[in-house]
């Protein structure tokens, strides 16, 4: 081989390590920082389109764990057991993504989440069983009694098709059943492409769905102590912490999360908040779930991690009362709209008589914000948005039940 020859073939390797090395550093950050082959494969194409179209979704996921981990786009976006696929610029990805495609990673978690109420239970509340097979609706049934086993809401005849699809769905649809067999959405409170935990233990991610008069749990929380002192620490806290080794150094200030869901010092996470809840208080007339003792001794060790027992017991009793004096309150009312059904006086669908509407605004708006208040430290909303109203609406409900006995009367 001639001297020009070798001097050729080192000037080109050369050039092409250094354009190699130039070409590598205009390549997104996840491309280049990320060395598996499949990581550069699949990630580094995906997110060199569409970093150019929408540079948020890139962004948001290159500052996730999953990136950190090496989960790349296609790990979340390849079709799933079940789903449709379609092909995208040499890949195939699936039309729709569900909680199916984050359970092959996360089962455990999947599994707690289909026990709960954000579950099956969450979209029965509007549709009844309609939409959910036999298979998913016994399933829930074990530890959901009821829950799902029920007829759809009134007010899917009486408000309509849009009023359900753009208002009620928006919330519930967090255990709507997919396509792919699989139950509900994850991303309500993790997000799409940040998948955070940090995201999920804000308040405000539970207070999308968990707001006003009929589930007041954020406007409560806001003004007790706790939600005062998570406005003026928030900064000290580390919202980031890692769930299994979560500790008070890290969230001495509890948020729904903390109370519902986090492993505190080395207690249980859960993706099932029933677990620790004694009630049923969004009833109109409260029970006790089947596992009450030991699902309030669970929630009741939550507290403990920062407060002492006294305290404590001080709260349940209180709270206590308050279910057993909303409880009497709700069936006096109920007595009467079932005397005026039952005699006669009161007659056609559910919600066609202004009394309806008084007699469930009694219930679903004050009943349950009184027991709520109590319990989550909402002195305000257990009286003025409470009791007060429940009281109010008792003197309306019986003055216009007489009237209508009267008016019936006359018939
Ligand atoms: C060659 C460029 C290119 C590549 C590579 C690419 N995409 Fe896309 N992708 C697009 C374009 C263009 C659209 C349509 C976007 C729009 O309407 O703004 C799109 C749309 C999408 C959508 C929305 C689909 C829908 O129907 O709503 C998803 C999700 C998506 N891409 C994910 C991916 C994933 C995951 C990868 C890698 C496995 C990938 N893309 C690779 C260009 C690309
Ligand atoms: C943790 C799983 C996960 C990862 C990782 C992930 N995505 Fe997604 N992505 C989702 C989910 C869930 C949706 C919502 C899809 C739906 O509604 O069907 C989504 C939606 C999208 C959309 C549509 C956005 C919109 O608002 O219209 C695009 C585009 C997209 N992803 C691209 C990407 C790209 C590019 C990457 C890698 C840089 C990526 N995704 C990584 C889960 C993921
Ligand atoms: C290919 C596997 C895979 C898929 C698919 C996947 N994840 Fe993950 N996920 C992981 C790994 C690995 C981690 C890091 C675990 C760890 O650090 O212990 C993680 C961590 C997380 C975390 C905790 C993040 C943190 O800051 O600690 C959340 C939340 C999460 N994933 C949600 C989701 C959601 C929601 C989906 C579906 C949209 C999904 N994951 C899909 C593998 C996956
Ligand atoms: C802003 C979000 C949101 C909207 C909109 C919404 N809900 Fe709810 N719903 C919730 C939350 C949160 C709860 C849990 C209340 C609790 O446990 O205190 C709930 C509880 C319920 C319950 C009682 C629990 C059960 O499973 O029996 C029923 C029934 C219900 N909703 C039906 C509906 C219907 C029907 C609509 C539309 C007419 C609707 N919801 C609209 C968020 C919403
Ligand atoms: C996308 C809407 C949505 C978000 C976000 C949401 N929830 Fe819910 N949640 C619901 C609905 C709907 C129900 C009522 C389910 C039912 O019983 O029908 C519910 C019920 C509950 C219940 C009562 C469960 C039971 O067994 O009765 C608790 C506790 C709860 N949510 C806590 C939380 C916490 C904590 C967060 C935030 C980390 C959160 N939720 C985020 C919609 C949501
Ligand atoms: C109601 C809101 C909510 C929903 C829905 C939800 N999560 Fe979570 N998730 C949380 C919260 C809050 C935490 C953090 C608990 C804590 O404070 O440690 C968490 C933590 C996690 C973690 C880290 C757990 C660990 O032990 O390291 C993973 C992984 C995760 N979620 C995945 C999922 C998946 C997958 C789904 C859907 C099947 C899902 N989440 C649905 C609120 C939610
Ligand atoms: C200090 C702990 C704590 C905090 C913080 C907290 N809760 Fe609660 N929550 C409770 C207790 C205790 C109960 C009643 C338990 C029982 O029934 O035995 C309850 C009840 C509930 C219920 C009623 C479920 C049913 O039976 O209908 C919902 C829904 C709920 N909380 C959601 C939230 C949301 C959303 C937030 C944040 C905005 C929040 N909680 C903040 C402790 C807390
Ligand atoms: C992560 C720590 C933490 C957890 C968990 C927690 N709290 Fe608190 N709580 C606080 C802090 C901090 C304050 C503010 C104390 C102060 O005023 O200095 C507080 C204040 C209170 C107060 C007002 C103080 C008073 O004497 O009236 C009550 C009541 C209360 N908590 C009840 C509960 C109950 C019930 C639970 C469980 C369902 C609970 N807390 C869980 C940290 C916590």
């Amino acid at each position: 081989m001639s001297f020009r020859s070798v001097f050729v073939a080192i000037v080109l390797a050369f050039a092409l390590i250094l354009s190699a090395f130039l070409i590598n550093r205009q390549r997104p950050k996840v491309e280049t920082s990320q060395p598996t082959a499949d990581f550069v494969k699949a990630s580094g194409k995906c997110a060199e389109c569409h970093a150019r179209l929408q540079y948020s979704v890139v962004h948001e996921y290159e500052m996730s764990a999953h990136a950190k981990k090496g989960v790349n786009c296609l790990d979340c976006h390849q079709p799933a057991k079940g789903q449709q696929s379609q092909d995208h610029h040499g890949f195939v990805i699936s039309t729709h993504l569900t909680s199916g495609n984050c359970r092959g990673c996360h089962e455990d978690v999947y599994k707690e989440f289909e026990h709960s109420r954000h579950a099956a239970p969450s979209w029965a509340a509007i549709y009844g069983e309609k939409g959910l097979t036999p298979e998913q609706v016994s399933f829930s049934e074990q530890f959901q009694p009821g829950g799902t086993k029920r007829p759809p809401h009134p007010f899917v005849t009486a408000e309509g098709g849009s009023a359900m699809v753009s208002g009620c769905e928006q919330c519930h649809a967090i255990g709507k059943p997919n396509d792919d067999g699989t139950i509900g959405r994850c991303t309500d409170c993790h997000s799409r492409h940040t998948s955070s935990v940090a995201l999920a233990r804000r308040p405000s991610t539970c207070a999308q769905c968990h707001m006003g008069p009929d589930h007041s749990q954020i406007e409560i929380y806001d003004e007790s102590k706790h939600g005062v002192m998570f406005q003026a620490q928030e900064n000290l806290l580390n919202l980031n912490a890692e769930p299994k080794s979560l500790t008070t150094r890290d969230m001495f200030v509890p948020t729904c999360a903390t109370c519902h869901m986090s492993g505190l010092n080395g207690l249980k996470v859960t993706h099932d908040p029933s677990e620790r809840l004694g009630y049923y208080l969004a009833d109109a007339v409260t029970t006790k779930r089947p596992d009450s003792l030991r699902a309030q001794a669970n929630m009741k060790q939550v507290c403990s991690q920062c407060h002492t027992e006294k305290l404590i017991e001080r709260v349940y009793t209180q709270g206590d009362a308050v279910v057993v004096s909303t409880n009497a309150k709700v069936q006096h009312a109920k007595e009467i709209m079932d005397g005026l059904r039952k005699d006669g006086v009161l007659t056609g669908k559910p919600f066609s008589n202004p009394i309806d509407f008084v007699y469930f605004d009694l219930w679903h708006y004050d009943g349950r914000t009184s027991k709520h208040g109590a319990f989550m430290g909402g002195a305000d909303f257990v009286q003025w948005h409470g009791n007060y109203p429940m009281l109010q609406k008792t003197v309306e409900l019986e003055k216009m039940a007489a009237d209508l006995r009267r008016d019936h009367g006359r018939k």
